[in-house]
């Protein structure tokens, strides 16, 4: 593995901080543009459908970057031996960050399908609160933790 990334590094780790990028930057795209325009939509029935019709795009655009970002991850452990060396703290970090974030995104998913099946169903009141909870504390969560492992890569970079 020492080998392959010595010869395809340039591509891996731009490939890793793409992935990064659409799946922090589309986080914050979605919470701080699209769904304030969302929110002038006057009928909940129409907001609420418009915001689950965006979270399923952006799912679907960031989840195969997610897988991106892991692999890349893997081929760098092994790569430059992390797991054995002195940043093997920083590692870890980010892979329970990784491991949170996706695992985090899995439940949005299943949040935001259950709210589509609830708005089929004329519940606007349920729907709302289960598409509340994506946007008030989910993707704020994520995009947080998203912000602490760019800055934990910055540092890995910076000592590799
Ligand atoms: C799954 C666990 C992860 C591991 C083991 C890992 C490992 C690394 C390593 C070794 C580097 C340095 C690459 C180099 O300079 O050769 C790096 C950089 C970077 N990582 Fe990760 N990473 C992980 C997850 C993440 C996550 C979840 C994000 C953000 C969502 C992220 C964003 C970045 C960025 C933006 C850089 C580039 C920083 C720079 O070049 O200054 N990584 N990562």
């Amino acid at each position: 593995m020492t080998e392959f990334l010595a010869e395809y590094k340039t591509i891996i780790v731009f490939l890793h901080v793409m992935s990064a990028m659409v799946w922090v930057g589309g986080m914050i795209a979605m919470r701080f543009a699209a769904h304030y325009s969302f929110m002038e939509i006057e009928s909940p029935q129409k907001r609420l459908e418009r915001t689950a019709h965006a979270l399923k795009n952006l799912f679907t655009i960031v989840t195969p970057f997610v897988v991106i970002l892991f692999v890349t991850a893997i081929i760098m452990i092994k790569g430059y031996a992390l797991s054995a060396s002195s940043l093997s703290s920083l590692v870890h970090a980010k892979e329970g960050i990784w491991i949170f974030m996706a695992v985090n995104l899995f439940s949005m998913i299943l949040r935001r399908n259950k709210a589509m099946k609830l708005l089929e169903a004329g519940d606007t009141l349920r729907a709302k609160n289960a598409l509340g909870l994506i946007g008030k504390y989910m993707v704020p969560l994520n995009i947080i933790l998203g912000i602490i492992a760019i800055y934990l890569g910055a540092s890995l970079s910076g000592a590799l």
